[in-house]
């Protein structure tokens, strides 16, 4: 867990990087069967990932989910400065997701997994809150990824400025992270189906888009 002035500065330094969020919320659009479909961000963080879905995908409703207070807050407040209402940010874990049975189109989450204390059960969870036929986009940094290129990271931020506490956020969630196949294996063992994969072996990050059948 961060404290709340990381947190702040987590949201301002990834705002550099809208990019990276466009993209995976391009994914959602492109995988969503609804025009107004209900998604779930799990680990949704400021919620910055959110707001992009919410420009391409302007009639959903988002419920964010993160265990911490402030994240939450900054989600709200990112979403509510960009013009959008349907945004509720809930105090929750994935290990256990306060929300019903199969009530859910989509569920997105992105660099969120490291945190999880139980993966086995909140991919269980994802699967339990999902309909029929909804889908996950779930981007995963790469435990896979090489120690020297991770050195080459940290002196990147460090020099865009995003401050020691960030900067050892990202680096050390790399020592929790998973590997692709580790990934494939939580959903495959909570009967999802992969549809799609992104990323090399060599890559920081990798992307699964997988579907409840
Ligand atoms: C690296 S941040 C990513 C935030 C956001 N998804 C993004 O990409 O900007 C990881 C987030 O996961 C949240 N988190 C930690 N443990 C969690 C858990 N068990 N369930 C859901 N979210 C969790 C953290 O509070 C944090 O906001």
């Amino acid at each position: 867990m961060v404290d709340d002035k990381t947190a702040e500065e987590f949201a301002v330094y990834m705002k550099k990087f809208n990019d990276l969020y466009e993209y995976l919320a391009s994914l959602v659009q492109r995988h969503s069967s609804s025009s107004h479909p209900f998604i779930l961000d799990l680990g949704a963080g400021p919620g910055l990932l959110s707001v992009e879905i919410f420009r391409k995908i302007p009639q959903a409703t988002i419920i964010g989910i993160d265990p911490l207070i402030k994240m939450l807050k900054l989600a709200n407040g990112n979403v509510k400065n960009a013009d959008f209402q349907t945004f509720e940010p809930v105090v929750g874990v994935s290990e256990n997701i306060p929300l019903k049975n199969n009530t859910v189109d989509m569920i997105v989450s992105r660099f969120s997994l490291p945190y999880w204390t139980q993966p086995k059960k909140s991919f269980q969870e994802m699967m339990r809150v999902l309909k029929p036929g909804g889908k996950v986009v779930f981007e995963a940094l790469n435990r896979d990824f090489p120690t020297w290129k991770l050195s080459l990271i940290k002196i990147r931020m460090l020099f865009n400025r995003a401050g020691r506490d960030v900067t050892r956020y990202h680096v050390d969630a790399y020592k929790l992270a998973h590997t692709v196949n580790q990934v494939e294996q939580f959903f495959t063992d909570a009967g999802f189906t992969i549809s799609e994969k992104e990323g090399k072996k060599s890559e920081w990050r990798f992307i699964i888009v997988a579907e409840k059948k």
